[in-house]
């Protein structure tokens, strides 16, 4: 198969669809790799990596969709890509259809097949190629929370580990899934003191059991979020309930209850925010302050660590894409439904499910089309 890559063209996005290791891999097994040239800079990969590893540069993304059978990419195909996808052609990477009824009726036309890469699931009820971004974020949040603790952005000027005679940080996680545990093991292996909240018994008990003299777990209800926010220097949110908005945890009024200079990272922001005051910033201008109460709200934080989120997003995507070039994404689905469960759209044909009722439009079902 020939599978292409572009660079990515949407503003402040320095991921790349394939790393120098995807694409030997993929060559070793007989497959043509074509790379827009540049297309791996902003992760630190040179086209004299992809030319080591068998793939051959070319100089625009022109070139790439017209040559590939398969489009590997990071982000959502833009208006000008979209207008270079065909019939038969197959796109493997992340689409995010239910908020874009534009984008979903440009790859409706262009009679391409595309599989998400954010609904692809794993045998636990896991979505494995959201979850490496979920990690990449949840490491980031105590990070980018200290720097902005320190004094000269705004912060309470507290050190996330204390020093021998004085306490550290107090970092309250709210949520304790992919994000929330990712964090509360950075801000504990910085030194903070830290309690991760969370609605789920089970994700309680897990915690508990596997981190139990790492950090403390609490059962998340307004009562303990309110006491436990007063005396925090951190609070990151990193709640999801699938499917909807994030719930606003933390309101307004209750800023004036916490420490002055005291941190919010919001780490849900890009389901809305789980606190009142967050709304989304950008890497270029990432904190802002309400009430004496700092509030870091970058809606793609993974950006930050390009290089260590490509390499994670293609260790993630790898195994899919070997099978989709390998078998034809067909035979690839037929064999795997935690991949078919990717497939939105095929030959002009909407088929997710949750997509068609969020943009009111028919769905084909995806067994339906492989069966056929
Ligand atoms: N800003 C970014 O760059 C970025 C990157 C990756 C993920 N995210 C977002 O981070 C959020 C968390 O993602 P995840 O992968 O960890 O999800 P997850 O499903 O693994 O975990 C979410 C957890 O929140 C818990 N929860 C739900 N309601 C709660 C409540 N009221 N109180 C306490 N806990 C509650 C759930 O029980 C679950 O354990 C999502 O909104 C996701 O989109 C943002």
């Amino acid at each position: 198969m020939k599978i292409g890559c572009p660079k990515e063209i949407k503003p402040q996005e320095f991921r790349v669809g394939m790393t120098p290791n995807a694409a030997q891999e993929a060559v070793a097994r007989g497959h043509e790799v074509i790379i827009e040239t540049n297309a791996g800079m902003g992760s630190g990969f040179d086209n004299d990596s992809y030319v080591a590893a068998g793939a051959r540069i070319v100089d625009t993304a022109e070139e790439v969709f017209a040559t590939a059978d398969m489009i590997v990419k990071v982000k959502e195909p833009q208006a000008v890509e979209r207008k270079m996808l065909r019939e038969g052609q197959l796109l493997f990477t992340y689409l995010h259809l239910a908020p874009d009824p534009d984008q979903t009726h440009d790859l409706l036309a262009s009679g391409c097949t595309a599989i998400a890469y954010e609904t692809v699931t794993d045998r636990n009820g896991g979505l494995p190629l959201l979850a490496p971004m979920s990690e990449v974020a949840g490491r980031l949040a105590p990070q980018v929370g200290s720097w902005t603790l320190q004094k000269a952005n705004g912060g309470r000027g507290v050190l996330m580990g204390g020093v021998p005679g004085v306490g550290p940080a107090k970092v309250i996680v709210i949520g304790g899934g992919v994000v929330g545990t990712h964090a509360a093991k950075i801000a504990a292996g910085m030194g903070a003191d830290v309690t991760v909240l969370d609605r789920s018994l089970p994700r309680l008990r897990y915690l508990d059991d596997v981190f139990g003299g790492t950090f403390k777990s609490q059962y998340s209800t307004a009562g303990a979020t309110a006491e436990l926010i007063q005396d925090a220097d951190m609070v990151i949110g990193a709640v999801l309930i699938p499917g909807a908005a994030a719930p606003k945890l933390i309101s307004r009024a209750q800023l004036s209850t916490m420490k002055p200079g005291a941190v919010l990272v919001d780490v849900a922001i890009d389901q809305g925010g789980c606190f009142e005051t967050s709304k989304a910033t950008t890497h270029a201008d990432p904190i802002y302050e309400v009430d004496g109460v700092m509030h870091y709200c970058v809606a793609n934080m993974p950006g930050a660590v390009a290089r260590t989120s490509t390499i994670a997003l293609g260790n993630a995507t790898m195994p899919f894409l070997l099978a989709l070039a390998g078998k034809g994404w067909k035979k690839a689905c037929q064999d795997d439904p935690h991949l078919l469960a990717g497939l939105n759209v095929h030959a002009g044909q909407l088929t997710y499910e949750a997509v068609g009722t969020a943009l009111g439009l028919d769905v084909v079902s995806p067994e339906a089309i492989v069966n056929a």
